[in-house]
């Protein structure tokens, strides 16, 4: 979305300045089952047919794991989803510019086959997942890997997912300023918000979720100038681990906190008109632990809105 009058920005948790038009809710979801197998196409269909009452909009992150986009997209064309589909780029190799890294070459080459008769069920296509974040990328070689990927798409969105600040402080600014035509190619942003990992208390995180998404979304539109409208900025992930799930700093996992963010949060964010991807759809009870940037143990398996046989865990409906 185009964010008008960024004077507003810092009142946009204020209700009463919500946009006419609500944002799109959408989920990332995940590419395997409970039990660790690779989701067929019948999984993701009775996943469609779960999430139907929420959205009809996933995101996906590998062109490759699981074969995805294979099974993904018949599933989405039975059921009338929409999916963006991700290519995983990894680290940089020495300082080459080119198109060098095997995982971007992989699954490029797995999307250039699956792709071709779906084009309908593809909202968008992004590459690379928080590369920036983890220095693996720059903004010129991601530029380049995305420029690649909308050149051969070119009915289809094609942009990146990376974490909000580095689009708040100008580390991905090469995205926006070189291409000077009227066409840019990156025209898709997803901007990852966790308030969770900044270590916010649960009551308080929609004011940090809102000056995050606020900070990627005005610095990038002042950069890219008058391509600004044809970049669509969204929020890739955002979300609150619910009972089971590990403690951040102030931020305390539970299904309470969980549903607290949802209203203040995702409710909220849909309702001042920005589009977003709740992280997750269903919990994914086969994720060993990971090691948090605090170097704790933190456990990965309950940040679903739903659990893993796809139940709700609380009232999901918007009250705004
Ligand atoms: C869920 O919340 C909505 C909005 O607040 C309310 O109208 C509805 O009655 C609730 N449903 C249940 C089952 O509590």
């Amino acid at each position: 979305m185009r964010v008008s009058g960024l004077a507003s920005l810092a009142l946009a948790v204020a209700p009463a300045l919500a946009t006419s038009t609500r944002g799109t809710l959408g989920f990332s979801l995940g590419d395997k089952n409970a039990d660790g197998t690779c989701k067929s196409t019948s999984d993701y269909e009775a996943d469609f047919d779960n999430l139907k009452d929420l959205t009809t909009l996933v995101r996906t992150y590998s062109g490759t794991e699981c074969d995805t986009p294979q099974n993904i997209l018949p599933a989405a064309k039975s059921k009338g989803f929409k999916v963006v589909l991700g290519i995983w780029v990894g680290a940089q190799d020495s300082g080459d510019l080119s198109t060098n890294d095997a995982s971007f070459t992989k699954d490029f080459a797995a999307l250039k086959e699956a792709v071709p008769g779906y084009e309908d069920y593809v909202e968008a296509i992004t590459v690379g997942s928080e590369t920036l974040y983890r220095g693996d990328q720059t903004g010129p070689s991601l530029h380049n890997y995305i420029g690649l990927v909308a050149n051969q798409f070119k009915s289809i969105s094609v942009g990146t997912a990376d974490s909000w600040n580095k689009f708040a402080d100008g580390t991905a600014d090469d995205l926006f300023t070189r291409d000077t035509t009227d066409a840019p190619l990156v025209t898709y942003v997803l901007a990852n918000a966790f308030a969770y990992w900044q270590g916010t208390a649960a009551d308080q995180a929609y004011k940090t979720y809102f000056d995050d998404m606020s900070g990627a979304m005005e610095h990038i539109q002042k950069v890219a100038g008058s391509n600004a409208d044809k970049i669509h900025i969204l929020n890739g992930e955002t979300g609150w681990p619910t009972d089971g799930g590990s403690d951040y700093e102030a931020a305390k996992a539970g299904t309470a906190n969980a549903e607290t963010f949802w209203q203040t949060g995702v409710c909220g964010m849909l309702a001042w008109g920005v589009d977003l991807f709740y992280f997750e759809a269903f919990d994914e009870s086969w994720k060993p632990d990971s090691v948090g940037d605090n170097g704790q143990a933190m456990d990965e398996k309950h940040w679903g809105l739903r659990t893993a046989s796809r139940q709700d865990k609380f009232n999901t409906t918007c009250s705004n």
